[in-house]
């Protein structure tokens, strides 16, 4: 799941994982504290921050995929750069990004609480941005859908199954 801050990557990363039965792991947990605290001060994060980061993720990426594993992991991936980085040489992983105003993320991020990332980043967010070209073989989302339409768009887009249902529990498992 790639897209700016407030885009909902997290929201709909989630919700796709468990609709899947696949793992999670939120990109922002790769950070080091070094990253963490400068955008906790407000100040944009530069390549050669995002570099290691994004290197680590693919790392991760990398024994999922070893291990016959299936995630979803929500990452911004802003730049065309980044995206390379992460998809180039691993033809199982997928991208869905997911596009809105900056008046729609600005009102998101602002109720929003408890996280490092503040609305006041957003408009750097905005001057990183590199929307994806046709070339690069995304799949683009219009995140001002619910989060349950864009998981199903997601599911249905890039042809994923969803897990099915657990059998229920019978009395002496008959
Ligand atoms: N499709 C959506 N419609 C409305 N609100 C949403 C949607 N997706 C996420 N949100 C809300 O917007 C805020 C940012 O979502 P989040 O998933 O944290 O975005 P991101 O991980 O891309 O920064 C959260 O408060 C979340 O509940
Ligand atoms: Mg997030």
């Amino acid at each position: 799941m790639g897209g700016v801050s407030g885009s909902g990557k997290t929201t709909v990363g989630i919700l796709l994982a468990k609709r899947l039965n696949w793992l999670f792991a939120d990109g922002d947990s790769f950070h080091p504290a070094a990253n963490i605290a400068k955008m906790r001060s407000g100040v944009p994060l530069t390549d050669a921050d995002r570099w290691p980061w994004l290197r680590i993720i693919g790392q991760w990426m990398d024994e999922q995929i070893a291990a016959g594993a299936s995630a979803v992991v929500p990452c911004s991936l802003l730049k065309r750069s980044y995206r390379n980085l992460l998809l180039t040489g691993r033809p199982a992983a997928r991208l869905a990004f997911l596009t809105a105003d900056r008046d729609v993320l600005h009102a998101r991020l602002a109720a929003r609480h408890g996280h490092f990332f503040s609305a006041r980043l957003l408009d750097s967010q905005f001057a990183d941005l590199e929307l994806p070209q046709p070339a690069e073989n995304v799949f683009m989302l219009d995140a001002a859908q619910t989060p349950v339409q864009l998981t199903d768009e997601i599911i249905a887009g890039l042809g994923l199954v969803a897990a099915p249902e657990p059998p229920p529990l019978t009395p002496n498992n008959a």
